[in-house]
């Protein structure tokens, strides 16, 4: 049986639509490897979110079009960089075989027959966003987890002026409630326990769509699949979290106590230009209502740092935020210029390097301060564990995460696995906890 490697680079998008490639694949005979020496087909699937993903494609194809000069093997660059650069790849790598974007997805059994015999690119957006063809098959690889993800919509209509994303994944569509509640409770019959719906902007969920469910609703509706017991969702822009979502965290016991709240920066004037269209006080606003309606909600962000004319005091706007809003984790980038995007109009007032490094490392050095405060305030207490499997590094000691998604470590063994397991923590690390099952 010929057999497939795919790498996957860049955000939840590519690696559902990984796992969507995995079992078309399989339908027509293809077997998942994870070793590329014994593959006869290599995907990658990329990303452009920034410079630095960006470069890890050419790197990885330099390991790999080599392999084609002893063996026959077929290779396909797919994902957000595919869908920016098309034939441009083909010119600069004379042996690839194949482009795809990411509204083909659904195509890549036809697309990698095609390339048997000549070169291909498709990068056409799906333009009947009316008929837009999620697939339905389920990611091999999600039997046997405890968690799975889900799309429920692709694209997004939002121009935040340093993001390439809306060039590369086209405009937003949400994905009809019965085929997303379908896959849900299918993957819970395989014995998934832990679903995670992901978007761009899950939160403007169904609003083109009239008469159709919002993103409450859906959040009730797959709440309510018999097996679900824990529920998250990724992204939120702060801008369309409205009172109905914010309600689901009084109301909806299995929806983790976890929310991933990307602000972006502390700075009005710095939002403003980033076209977010919230202000600092508007997300402080929403952040109390949230804890109000779930005390202990933890909220983790995204920080770009270095944004064209951040000032000290824009810069000192997002460390006090930091303070104010006690993320418990973030993802923390210096800013990078994407082609296309409407901030490279900006760039004349592009913040020096070294200005920028000084400012992340002291963003990322106060974010890891208050993990760790918060992991010591964690120590002694008990909370419940859903056991995901064995710790990767040490024997005899299981891993799973709290309902606010963090990682626990703790002696235990494979029977365990799918469990809720009460755990003292006994240590807090910067990104993990440690316990004993109780
Ligand atoms: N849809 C999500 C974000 C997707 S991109 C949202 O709106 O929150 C993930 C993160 O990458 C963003 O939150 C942002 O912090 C970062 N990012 C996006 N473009 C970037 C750029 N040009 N330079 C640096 N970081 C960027
Ligand atoms: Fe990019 Fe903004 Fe859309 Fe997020 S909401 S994907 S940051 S344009
Ligand atoms: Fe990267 Fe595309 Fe996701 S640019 S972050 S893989 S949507």
């Amino acid at each position: 049986m010929p057999r497939v490697y795919i790498k996957t680079f860049g955000c939840q998008m590519n690696e559902y639509d990984s796992g969507k490639m995995r079992a078309l694949l399989g339908q027509g005979g293809y077997v998942a490897t994870e070793d590329v020496d014994d593959a006869d087909l290599v995907i990658v699937n990329t990303c452009s979110i920034r410079e630095k993903p960006e470069q890890k494609l050419a790197s990885f194809l330099g390991r790999v079009l080599p392999i084609k000069r002893r063996r026959p093997l077929t290779v396909a660059v797919a994902g957000c960089i595919a869908q920016m650069s098309g034939s441009k790849l083909l010119k600069q790598f004379p042996t690839l075989d194949l482009v795809f974007g990411p509204d083909s997805v659904g195509r890549v059994q036809s697309l990698v027959d095609a390339a048997q015999t000549r070169r291909v690119v498709d990068t056409e957006f799906h333009s009947d966003t009316a008929s837009y063809p999620f697939p339905s098959d389920l990611d091999p690889d999600a039997s046997g987890r405890i968690g799975a993800l889900v799309t429920i919509q692709k694209g997004c209509d939002n121009k935040c002026t340093f993001c390439i994303v809306p060039s590369t994944r086209g405009v937003e569509v949400s994905r009809p409630i019965d085929e997303v509640l379908a896959e849900v409770r299918a993957l819970v019959a395989r014995g998934v326990r832990e679903l995670t719906l992901i978007g761009q902007n899950v939160n403007s969920y169904g609003v083109k769509l009239e008469g159709h469910p919002g993103f409450a609703e859906l959040l009730h509706r797959v709440h309510a699949v018999e097996g679900v017991e824990v529920l998250r969702y990724l992204t939120s822009h702060p801008r369309d979290m409205g009172p109905d979502v914010v309600a689901c965290y009084r109301d909806l016991p299995r929806l983790a106590s976890h929310l991933h709240l990307p602000v972006q920066s502390g700075s009005d004037r710095v939002l403003r230009r980033m076209k977010r269209f919230y202000t600092r006080e508007v997300y402080l606003d929403l952040v109390r209502n949230l804890k109000a309606a779930r005390p202990d909600l933890v909220l983790t962000t995204d920080v770009i740092v270095g944004f064209p004319g951040e000032t000290d005091e824009d810069f000192e706007a997002t460390m006090s935020l930091l303070e104010e809003a006690r993320f418990e984790g973030s993802f923390s980038f210096s800013y990078s210029p994407r082609p296309g995007t409407p901030a490279l109009r900006l760039l004349e007032d592009a913040v020096p390097p070294a200005v920028v490094s000084a400012r992340l490392e002291r963003f990322q050095s106060r974010q890891r301060e208050i993990q760790l405060e918060a992991h010591a305030s964690l120590v002694g207490h008990v909370l419940p564990v859903l056991v995901e499997g064995p710790s990767a590094h040490d024997e005899g000691v299981v891993c799973g995460r709290t309902s606010g998604f963090k990682m626990v470590n703790f002696p235990g063994s494979h029977t365990m696995m799918g469990e809720w397991v009460p755990v003292r923590i006994t240590r807090g690390f910067a990104n993990t906890l440690r316990g004993e099952a109780v």
